[in-house]
């Protein structure tokens, strides 16, 4: 397929995803505070768990969520899509496969939500797991994802 773009509309593309998953970065650690705070709630009793509540801790933490849910496999296509406009292919490399793994881990753990609501250990079990584990491959995705923003500046 032979994309018109020009050359420098090309190039501006490129910095599109890397801030995108900066925001997104941030997002993820906010969730998680958020996350930790449904669970305090939870676990509270009394005058403390009344203050807790009045935070909406879990709406928000589910806003939160599905905002990052959707930013983060729009964000992912949109690498790939922009990898492939400037070269043609993309490069199976830790970037692309720890990117599509993060994608599949988020899926998954948002799809748990229901059952979390209905109270299921397992569930929130799995979920804290899984998003724990994509905090650690997001730092991760921020070093490579740097190492490539590098490489195109000194390639332009
Ligand atoms: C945190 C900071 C991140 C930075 C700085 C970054 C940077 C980049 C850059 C520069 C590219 C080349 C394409 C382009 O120029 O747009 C790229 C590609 C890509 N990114 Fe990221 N990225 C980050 C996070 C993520 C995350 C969180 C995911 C997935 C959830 C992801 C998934 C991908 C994928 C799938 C590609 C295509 C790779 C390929 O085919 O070679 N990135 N990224
Ligand atoms: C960085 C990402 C995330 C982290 C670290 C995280 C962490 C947590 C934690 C610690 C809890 C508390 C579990 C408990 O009560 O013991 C929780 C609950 C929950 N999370 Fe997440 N989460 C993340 C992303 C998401 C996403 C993407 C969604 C959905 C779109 C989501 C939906 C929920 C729901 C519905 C609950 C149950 C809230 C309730 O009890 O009413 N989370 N999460």
């Amino acid at each position: 397929m032979n994309l018109e773009l020009s050359p420098s509309v090309k190039y501006w593309l490129n910095f599109f995803h890397p801030l995108i998953m900066w925001l997104l970065f941030v997002l993820s650690i906010y969730a998680a505070y958020l996350g930790l705070q449904v669970q305090r709630t939870r676990n509270s009793q009394g005058e403390e768990k009344k203050e807790l509540i009045k935070g909406r801790y879990n709406i928000r933490h589910y806003q939160i969520g599905s905002i990052l849910l959707g930013l983060m496999v729009a964000g992912a296509i949109g690498g790939m899509a922009v990898t492939y406009i400037n070269n043609g292919k993309l490069f199976v490399g830790p970037h692309l496969l720890a990117g599509l793994g993060m994608t599949s881990l988020i899926a998954f753990s948002a799809a748990l939500s229901p059952y979390m609501q209905k109270g299921a250990n397992w569930a929130r079990m799995t979920h804290i797991l899984l998003n724990f584990t994509l905090l650690g491959l997001f730092a991760w995705q921020a070093v490579t994802g740097v190492q490539i923003v590098q490489r195109i500046l000194t390639n332009a």
